[in-house]
Formats: C-alpha cells, sequence, structure tokens
C-alpha cells in the first residue's frame, strides 16, 4: 500500500517511524515532513492544508492511504473534501470529519457537546463581545484563578489562566477586541480545575474503539512546571496514576459517552480522539479534546504500541475496529524534548545539529524541527527533536534519553532536565 503522512513534527515523525515498519506499506511519503522523516520515506513539498494539491498528489502516485497528523487541515474539513468525491471512495481516510473535528476547532462546540452527554468537565459558558456585562456577572461568580478560552484554534496559546477579577475582566475584553484575532471573539469562561493533568487517547471507527498508552506532558517550558506554556517538553508513558481504577473510570464516563455522543449527533469520526484530562481527587475530567495524537505524547505511546498500525488504521476506515486488538509493550518509554534558546518566544534557526555515531537499540530520535541544508541537519523551528527511549521504569527510561540528549549539540540548545519529577 502506498500511505501518505500529513505533518512536519515529531508525532509525524513518529507516525512514520511505524508505518514504515509495517509489511503493508509499499511507498510511504512525508508532506512536507523534516530531515528525520526523510530517512524513513519520501518527503514532498505539499502543504498539508492546500487540499487540491494534496489531491493531485494522491492521484500521482497510487496513494491508498492518507494519514493526517495535525488538526488545522481535519478542522478545515480535509476528511469531507475527499470523501464528497466518489473517485476516492477507495482512499483510506484516517482522521475525523471536520463536525467531529470541531471538538478541537470549537472550545464552545467541545463543552456543549461534554454537557449534552454528561461527560466531567469545568463548569462553564460561552460569551461574545455583546454579552460582556454577563460575561463579568459569570466571572464574578467564580472563584479565582479565572480560566479564559479562545473558542478557535489559537496554536495552543489561546488558554489564559488570571488570579485576578479585574485581569481576567481586561483580558476578555482585549479577547473580544482581537488578541487571538477571529479565535477569540467567542471566549469560554470557566471554573479552574485543581488536579494533576495526564493525556488518553483512543483509535475510534466511529462505533468502536481501542484504548492506547496514556501518557503525561511536560507543557512549561522551565523545571518544576515553571514558566510559559510550549507546545510540550517532554513525555512520559505509562502514567502511574492513571491505574485500574482510574482508567475505568475514564471510560466509563468519558470515552464510552464521548463516542456514543458522536454516534447520536450522526457525526462521522475515524480517527485519534485525545483526552486531555485532569485527575481531581481520582476523579476525571476533560480539560480539552483533541482530534489528533498529542506531540510530544506520539513520541512515547507509539514506541510503546507492538501491534502494527497499519492493519489498524484499516480496520478504522472501514469500521471494521471491533474484529481488532492493540498489543501494548509494557515498559516505560520517556521522551525529552530539545528546543531552540528563547523558545516558546523568539529563537534561531538554521543551527547545524550533530548526532553522536551510534545511537543505542533503547533509544530513538524523533525530528520535530529540523531539515537538510547542504547535506547537515539544520534546526528549524522551536522544537527541534524528541528523544524516546525504553526502560523497565521511568528512571531507566528517562536516564537514557538524558545521556543522549547531552551528546546532540546545536548552538543554544535547551530541555527539561526533571521529566517525570513527579512520577517516581
Ligand atoms: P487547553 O488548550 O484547553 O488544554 O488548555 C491548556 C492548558 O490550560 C491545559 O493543559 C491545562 O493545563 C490548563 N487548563 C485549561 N483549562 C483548565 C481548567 N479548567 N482548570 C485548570 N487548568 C486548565
Ligand atoms: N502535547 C499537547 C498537544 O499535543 O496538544
Amino acid at each position: 500500500m502506498n500511505i501518505l503522512v500529513l505533518g512536519s513534527g515529531g508525532r509525524e515523525h513518529a507516525l512514520a517511524w511505524k508505518i514504515a515498519q509495517s509489511p503493508l506499506t509499499d511507498n510511504l511519503y512525508i508532506a512536507p515532513g523534516n530531515a528525520g522523516t526523510a530517512q524513513l520515506g519520501e518527503n514532498v513539498p505539499v502543504k498539508p492544508e492546500d487540499f487540491p494539491a494534496v489531491e493531485s498528489f494522491i492521484l500521482s502516485h497510487d496513494i491508498q492511504m492518507l494519514v493526517v497528523g495535525p488538526e488545522g487541515p481535519l478542522v478545515k474539513g480535509i476528511y469531507d473534501y475527499f470523501r464528497s468525491q466518489y473517485r476516492f471512495s477507495n482512499l483510506f481516510v484516517i482522521g475525523p470529519s471536520r463536525e467531529g473535528a470541531m471538538l478541537e476547532g470549537s472550545k464552545a462546540f467541545a463543552k456543549d457537546f461534554m454537557q449534552d452527554n454528561d461527560i466531567p468537565t469545568a463548569r462553564y459558558q460561552s460569551f461574545t463581545a455583546k454579552e460582556l456585562n454577563i460575561a463579568k456577572d459569570f466571572l464574578h461568580d467564580l472563584n479565582p484563578p479565572y480560566v479564559l478560552k479562545a473558542d478557535g484554534l489559537a496554536a495552543g496559546k489561546g488558554v489564559l489562566i488570571l488570579n485576578d477579577y479585574e485581569e481576567a475582566v481586561n483580558t476578555l475584553k482585549e479577547m473580544f477586541h482581537g488578541k487571538f484575532g477571529e479565535a477569540g471573539k467567542t471566549v469560554v469562561i470557566e471554573e479552574f480545575l485543581s488536579g494533576i493533568e495526564c493525556s488518553v487517547f483512543v483509535l475510534t471507527d466511529g462505533e468502536s474503539y481501542i484504548l492506547l498508552p496514556e501518557a503525561k506532558d511536560y507543557k512549561r517550558v522551565g523545571e518544576g512546571d515553571t514558566g510559559l506554556n510550549t507546545g510540550g517538553m517532554g513525555a512520559v508513558s505509562p502514567v502511574p496514576f492513571a491505574d485500574d481504577t482510574f482508567m475505568e473510570k475514564v471510560e466509563e464516563r468519558i470515552i464510552e459517552p464521548t463516542i456514543s455522543g458522536l454516534q447520536d449527533r450522526n457525526i462521522i469520526y475515524r480517527g485519534f480522539i485525545y483526552f486531555g484530562l485532569m485527575n481531581v481527587h481520582g476523579d476525571p475530567f476533560v480539560v480539552e479534546y483533541n482530534v489528533r495524537m498529542g506531540d510530544p505524547e506520539a513520541e512515547v505511546v507509539i514506541p510503546r504500541l507492538y501491534s502494527d498500525l497499519v492493519p489498524l488504521f484499516q480496520a478504522v476506515a472501514t469500521k471494521n475496529l471491533s474484529q481488532q486488538n492493540m498489543q501494548i509493550i509494557p515498559d516505560t518509554v520517556a521522551t525529552v524534548m530539545l528546543v531552540s534558546g528563547g523558545y516558546p518566544e523568539i529563537y534561531e534557526k538554521g543551527k547545524k545539529i550533530t548526532f553522536p555515531d551510534k545511537i543505542p537499540e533503547t533509544s530513538v530520535i524523533f525530528h520535530a524541527g529540523t531539515k537538510k541544508e547542504n547535506g547537515d541537519v539544520v534546526t528549524s523551528g522551536g522544537r527541534v527533536l524528541a528523544v524516546s527511549s525504553v526502560g523497565k521504569d521511568h528512571r531507566e527510561a528517562l536516564s537514557r534519553s538524558y545521556e543522549l540528549a547531552e551528546k546532540i549539540n546545536f548552538e543554544k540548545k535547551y530541555f527539561r532536565k526533571d521529566i517525570g519529577f513527579d512520577l517516581t
């Protein structure tokens, strides 16, 4: 089978790494990919959100499976674009329909969906600019800190947590005045949940689902979970507090009602669902839905999948997932993200990366922001490389990643030294 993966980050490198191992894969293409994916297949200069360009590539290269990595093309409706054309009726598209992708594309939609399906989540209301006064009253009724969320996609920056009422009101006004462009014209205000976060993933065909390993992501740039939010500085799987009792609650209270809620609304969904959860004294609450794998969570979850992913994707696309199962590797996988100094604010690109001659078999380096330039691998983004390692426990997996992270060099390399600090 010829397979096209859309995207260019660590998540897509991890997906491509797994797909390349499948005996079902003939030719693998990644659009646009990075220097890491180029070692597994062919990178193609097509933008994931340029659907006509994706379409002509699929036709000219006889692609049978399209795996969509990031949320952008999903929210824009790539699933519907191909499904609406008869000549693509045999193309397997891995991802939700445009309506399904609204679970991530609109926070107000996601919150209403949760409320309608009795899925535990923080108390909330959605407001637009003309409702400023009632929004102020709602804020007044909540206890600080206050959580304000831009409704639409805002590249992970649309959530603001404020301690002071006046500050929250001012921020709300700024959002209504375009702080996040169109994405912030509707704002969800919600109650603050205090607890510890983890990410849970399923693959679903819209009826059945397969639970994937859970992970914990470290979002803040600084050690001890301080400083600005990033796309993620590291991740670990499994998560010790996500024990059987907790996961049973997650399946019963969150995953099952989500899948049946999609069915009740006749929403087509053939892909990953990412449940961003808060564990509040042992009870799971949904903080967010994403309609794709997490990044850097994919870089720890995918290496823990023993089963071949390609037949599972086929089963997702043909609605045969109930016939399938997934074998998971019981070991721990941890990843440490090497980033460009200055990230998530201003940073430089184009720095030459040097790697040690020998990479231990227990580690794999997933490229996130890299490209090939005059024969060298150079940095091309804030998050540069995810160094993933397997071990018998967190300590072993992390020490292997840290040992390798020290041996990879580029100017102004930075990484957190305390990934997993709260789990061991
Ligand atoms: P989101 O994009 O909705 O996942 O929000 C980004 C981050 O903000 C989450 O990963 C949490 O760390 C934090 N956050 C969002 N909503 C809440 C909430 N209601 N209570 C506490 N923290 C939250
Ligand atoms: N690591 C967070 C995310 O993928 O949204």
